[in-house]
């Protein structure tokens, strides 16, 4: 494996972070100072130390699910099938979890990971991370709607949401196709904010996390790994 996945899997920062790590001479490998990110180490058998101390190499997965419907965002549960149901054995057996939830009727965008201070900040209400979701609903979406989400929405729990950008894709014969970006993950949210608008979401697809974009490839049910870039993208807008 390269110097610097490995030190970036290790929570030495970003790819482009650990690079520079590198370059100030602070990294060697089996007591030899090594600056160079696509040095080759063997994680089982190398000693490798940053500013003398050893690194603990844990293998950190990152993966995108198209989630379908009817499967819940959890790691067990006793009735329903689970996302993490649906990845190989061998990924499962990195004791991954769901990056929050999506409810079980909602498809798209979820990260799996088993970094546990990634999911952290990209759900920290701090981190203000931008969810944008794609959604039928039920009712005319009007302009009227989009000033109440831009001022803030106030839903059932009396909870005025942050400000979310609306964009009417289509409103005719009594439904709406909309894109809205939301940056807090409340239970519902989407549907509570129509509902507050007295519309109903029939239809609701996460298409965006983040810098992280739903690859439009993957059919319902399937997942790959996050590209080296994506994940530098997302280690970069969080930390
Ligand atoms: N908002 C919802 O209402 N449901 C989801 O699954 C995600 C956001």
């Amino acid at each position: 494996m390269r110097l610097d996945k490995l030190l970036a899997n290790s929570g030495f920062g970003s790819r482009t972070e650990v690079k520079q790590l590198l370059k100030t001479g602070a990294v060697t490998v089996n007591d030899v100072r090594k600056k160079e990110a696509k040095f080759q180490v063997n994680e089982n058998t190398d000693r490798i130390e940053v500013h003398g101390e050893s690194v603990h190499y844990e293998e950190f997965i990152y993966l995108m699910l198209n989630k379908p419907p009817g499967v819940v965002s959890a790691t067990e549960d006793n009735w329903d099938e689970t996302v993490i149901d649906l990845l190989e054995p061998q990924d499962r057996a990195k004791k991954v979890f769901p990056v929050g939830r999506l409810d079980k009727d909602t498809e798209g965008l979820l990260l799996i990971t088993n970094d546990g201070v990634l999911a952290h900040d990209l759900l920290s209400p701090k981190k203000h991370v931008d969810k944008t979701y794609f959604a039928e609903i039920e009712g005319i979406v009007t302009n009227e709607d989009i000033a109440i989400f831009q001022e803030g929405v106030t839903i059932s729990d009396n909870y005025t949401c942050k400000p979310a950008t609306l964009v009417i894709l289509k409103a005719e014969n009594g439904a709406s196709e909309i894109e809205i970006t939301i940056q807090e993950g409340k239970f519902h949210q989407v549907k509570r904010m129509f509902e507050a608008v007295d519309k109903k979401v029939i239809y609701l697809k996460r298409l965006k996390m983040g810098p992280i974009m739903l690859d439009e490839a993957l059919e319902l049910g399937e997942y790959r790994a996050l590209e080296d870039e994506e994940l530098d993208q997302l280690m970069n807008a969080e930390r």
